[in-house]
């Protein structure tokens, strides 16, 4: 028999996740099918999000060359039967408070960082690049995680270093670069570009620097359609774009600058959405998400 999900003692709720404890050892880490758009989460969730995400990590802490803090397989018994396919038995580590992120093209906060200084957490970069350009080789961007609510501030090597030492800081730069280029890499060869990434890692019992939390997910990475790259502009994004164009559209009513609560999502973009979850997961991994443990919506 499979335990109950209300057996473990609930550690915390993040924005898309719940944190459970299995014991002093583990966690049960639960992606549920909450989704973010413009720093809102919608009032409606995406069905079978959740799933796609832990077998999407799962799949990238198998192929990547790096210890990871799994305990467990996405069937480990201690799993409940209401979480299975959306849940992961970890190490419970001790986290290292920098957010790692790798990004190997410019957007988002690295390029408004770079129209203003040329300079991205810190590395110089050469003049000229625009939109979604292609950076000559990837770079280390980490940022200090910020409280709830709070974004993320970018900050530099140097910084890092101040804050958990130089030799970790430098580890952490290695590391982050080496598993961006490794997925990138893959990714690649499947006809998507890995823009950007964020990791985080922390020490196991044994003081082994291990990557936690959850690995090249939609959520976590940026990823774009290879054969409609173009620099210069704004990408499409791979999983949410129909969330944003809809919100974006008359059709929402909904004002992005008014600070209120988006609407909640019609039916056919969800689904429409869980498609591209769904297809993302498998041109990714190349596996069907159809064998993924779990009951579908
Ligand atoms: N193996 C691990 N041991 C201990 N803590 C972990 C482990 N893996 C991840 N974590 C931590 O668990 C938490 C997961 O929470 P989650 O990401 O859902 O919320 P959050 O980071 O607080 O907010 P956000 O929704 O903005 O990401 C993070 O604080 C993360 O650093
Ligand atoms: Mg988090």
């Amino acid at each position: 028999m499979r335990p109950q999900l209300s057996d473990y003692k609930h550690l915390s709720a993040g924005k898309v996740r719940e944190l459970y404890e299995i014991d002093g050892d583990t966690l049960l880490m639960v992606a549920t099918d909450r989704i973010s758009a413009y720093d809102w989460i919608l009032s409606t969730p995406v069905p079978d999000k959740g799933r796609v995400l832990t077998a999407m990590s799962f799949h990238f802490f198998d192929m990547l060359d790096f210890p990871n803090h799994l305990a467990g397989g996405p069937e480990d018994e201690r799993i409940p039967e209401e979480v299975l396919g959306r849940a992961m038995v970890c190490k419970k580590l001790d986290m290292v408070p920098v957010e790692c992120v790798a990004r190997g093209y410019l957007t988002g906060s690295g390029l408004v960082d770079y129209n203003a200084t040329q300079h991205v957490c810190g590395v110089p970069l050469p003049t000229g690049l625009v939109e979604s350009s292609q950076l000559p080789t990837p770079i280390f961007t980490p940022a200090a995680k910020a409280e709830l609510g709070q974004h993320d501030e970018n900050v530099t090597l140097k910084q890092v270093a101040t804050m958990v030492g130089e030799e970790l800081a430098e580890k952490l730069k290695d590391a982050t670069l080496q598993i961006y280029t490794q997925a990138a890499t893959a990714a690649k060869e499947r006809g998507i570009i890995l823009a950007d990434t964020k990791f985080e890692f922390g020490h196991d019992k044994d003081g082994t620097l291990v990557i936690g939390d959850e690995v090249l997910t939609p959520d976590s990475s940026r990823y774009w359609p290879a054969e409609s790259y173009q620099e210069g502009q704004v990408q499409p994004s791979f999983d949410k774009q129909y969330v944003r164009d809809w919100l974006t559209s008359p059709a929402s009513g909904w004002d992005r600058a008014s600070d209120t609560q988006p609407p909640a999502l019609p039916e056919d973009v969800i689904a429409a959405t869980r498609a591209r979850y769904i297809e993302a997961y498998e041109k990714i991994s190349g596996k069907s998400f159809t064998d993924w443990p779990g009951s579908a919506f």
